[in-house]
């Protein structure tokens, strides 16, 4: 346990917060699940969908609020962009006691068959992340909890959207890790030139950029993770998606998440 200390100042026990997410096991009441959104700016939208939503902390890309689910205390926070900032909202959440994490996010697609505004249900991830390293060798893969992926499964069954469920490709980058070529210097390091053809052949679904690290370190942890992506770019066809449909991507992947963990909470796991 090394991020929480009490101290006594003359008599009184202080607890302090929680290195970066400023958070105490207090704040959030003894939440043992919590949904992780990239966007600081989604935070509050997706507390407002659970109820007696009720801000908590606001420091850095970490934005926190605390939600119930039928009396069920559940958090949701921000991790910012990438594995880095997500291994340190994942770790300081354990230390106050969170175990079931979902992660909700947005997806590039590299699939044919996959269109805008589906939803991708990640069951694994390659490892194009540098942090998942500082948790396991490259051997040990980044799974997700076979429970948390079911439910979030079944949510996507009964609600009828259209979803796909297998590996994503992780990447620590948005640019040259996802192969684009479109930029400042239009130029990709040797290592991932191609690989955009090597993961779509190799039947990989999609890029994001945060599941390698979660799934590597909860596995490593005996925690459980789960991740559900809405697609917002198809990387054959479309860079870009319109605002409508943005949202309702955004809006499905959240309200699988609330359902996911709905069953979650029922089956008392
Ligand atoms: N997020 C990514 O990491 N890649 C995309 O193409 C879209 C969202």
């Amino acid at each position: 346990m090394g991020l929480i200390f009490s101290q006594v100042f003359f008599g009184a026990v202080m607890t302090i917060h929680t290195m970066h997410i400023k958070l105490t096991p207090e704040d959030i009441q003894g939440a043992r699940y919590a949904i992780l959104p990239g966007d600081p700016g989604r935070v509050e939208k997706i507390a407002k969908k659970l109820e007696r939503p009720k801000p908590l902390a606001s420091s850095r890309e970490y934005t926190s609020y605390l939600g119930f689910i039928k009396k069920v205390p559940i958090v949701v926070c921000s991790t910012g962009i990438g594995g880095p900032s997500t291994s340190i909202c994942v770790e300081e959440l354990a230390e106050i006691g969170v175990r079931t994490f979902i992660r909700v996010g947005t997806t590039g697609a590299i699939q044919p068959d996959i269109a805008l505004g589906d939803m991708i249900i990640v069951n694994a991830s390659l490892r194009l992340d540098g942090a998942s390293g500082h948790f396991a060798p490259p051997e040990f893969p980044a799974v997700s909890d076979f429970f948390v992926t079911k439910a979030l499964w079944e949510a996507a069954q009964q609600k009828g959207v259209r979803y796909h469920l297998g590996i994503t490709a992780s990447s620590d980058t948005f640019y040259p890790g996802q192969e684009r070529y479109n930029t400042f210097s239009g130029r990709v390091a040797s290592r991932f030139r191609g690989s955009m053809q090597e993961w779509q052949d190799l039947g990989v679904l999609n890029y994001e950029m945060e599941s390698a690290t979660l799934f590597t370190m909860c596995q490593t942890m005996r925690l459980r993770a789960g991740c559900i992506a809405g697609v917002v770019a198809t990387r054959n066809q479309s860079e870009s998606i319109q605002d409508g449909l943005y949202h309702q991507t955004v809006e499905h992947t959240v309200d699988l998440s609330i359902q996911a963990l709905e069953k979650l909470i029922a089956a008392q796991t």
